[in-house]
């Protein structure tokens, strides 16, 4: 059964507080960042379920933005999540070349994950980092200037951590 532990469920109490009352579902884009760390890295329907339930608002309510927003999955995704930049001042910077360098390396598709788990690739529209194109957000950082050498140290790096 999906359940935020009791420390969980005390900070998403406290993340509801800071809102309105009767405007509690202004808190649902932080509650899913939120329920999509502590689940896996992406928003099942039952989590879903469960944080409408939480908000006390209909299912497709959070459906609706969980599809969205770029930064919700709706699938299930790697432990380490490349989306790369494809908007005008990246693909003008060669990001076509860098997703088309992943997915040889990789040996998957967008939006697939490698049979190990380790990485999935997600194309992604501006990420307000035009200035360092071509970019890509890993997990909480931007790695910017992609090069094909410098995605092939990301990806050996990446590995090396995961064998430690
Ligand atoms: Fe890639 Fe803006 S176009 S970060």
């Amino acid at each position: 059964m999906i359940k935020f532990s009791e420390d969980k469920l005390k900070e998403v109490k406290e993340l509801i507080s800071h809102y309105p009352e009767g405007k509690e579902k202004s808190a649902l884009i932080p509650l899913l960042h939120i329920a999509q760390d502590e689940f896996g890295g992406w928003l099942d329907v039952p989590v879903m379920d469960y944080v409408a339930e939480i908000l006390q608002i209909l299912p497709i309510e959070v459906y609706e933005v969980a599809t969205f927003y770029s930064m919700f999955n709706t699938k299930p995704v790697g432990k380490y999540l490349f989306e790369v930049c494809r908007t005008g001042p990246c693909m003008l910077n060669g990001s076509d070349q860098i997703i088309d360098y992943i997915k040889e390396k990789l040996g998957i598709n967008e939006g697939e994950t490698t049979s190990d788990g380790l990485f999935t690739l997600k194309p992604a529209e501006c990420l307000g980092a035009c200035g360092y194109a071509p970019m890509m957000q890993l997990g909480k950082n931007y790695r910017e200037h992609l090069t094909k050498e410098k995605v092939d140290k990301i990806i050996d790096e990446l590995r090396a951590t995961v064998k430690n």
